[in-house]
């Protein structure tokens, strides 16, 4: 794996700049000030890749909303889903009559969405609605509807604003699409 010490080496090209990321989730933070007015919400973000869409995301939104994170891990070092969601760190509460938002950096193939709302209906959530800052709709296999989606990307492999490559490149502040050379031979 060719990781240079300075990110921008690696980069390809800037795919969504952070001026564009910033406004889109404003308006989602409005849309969701106003779908949630007069109903308990829980946020719960899916960490790692979404720490970046949390945190803006929340700063963003008016309401009054609890939050709350899992771990979930399908990809390890690689630029293809491993098939198989690993449960790194589960929630510590009941969820039963909640209205749940999930906040999630990228829906590619579908199977982690999938996987979390099973699991959250399984826990009798009263509604369990889905923020994904990013939709590959060519990667679908398996279909999820998400309400709010800030972006409709390509399918090509995106690094930065949370999204990793063998756990690195998060920190890029943008998103931007990784050079093959990185990833070749994989
Ligand atoms: C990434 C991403 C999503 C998931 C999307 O997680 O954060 O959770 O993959 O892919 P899918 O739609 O094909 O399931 P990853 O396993 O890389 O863990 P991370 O969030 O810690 O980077």
């Amino acid at each position: 794996m060719g990781l240079s010490e300075y990110y921008k080496d690696d980069i390809e090209r800037v795919l969504i700049s952070q001026t564009d990321l910033n406004n889109r989730i404003g308006e989602i933070a409005m849309q969701l000030d106003k779908d949630y007015k007069g109903k308990n919400l829980l946020v719960i973000g899916i960490l790692k890749g979404a720490i970046f869409t949390i945190t803006n995301l929340l700063e963003k939104m008016q309401k009054n909303v609890d939050l709350d994170f899992m771990t979930l891990s399908s990809y390890g070092d690689k630029v293809r889903s491993s098939g198989s969601i690993k449960l790194v760190m589960d929630l510590d509460r009941n969820v039963e009559n909640t209205n749940i938002l999930i906040v999630e950096d990228i829906i590619d193939t579908g199977l982690t969405m999938k996987w979390l709302l099973d699991y959250l209906y399984k826990k009798k959530a009263a509604s369990v609605e889905i923020f994904t800052l990013l939709e590959k709709k060519e990667g679908h296999k398996h279909f999820v509807n998400p309400k709010y989606v800030g972006f409709q990307i390509p399918n090509e492999f995106v690094v930065g604003f949370g999204l990793d490559y063998g756990q690195y490149y998060r920190n890029v502040p943008y998103i931007g699409v990784l050079k093959e050379g990185v990833y070749k031979g994989e």
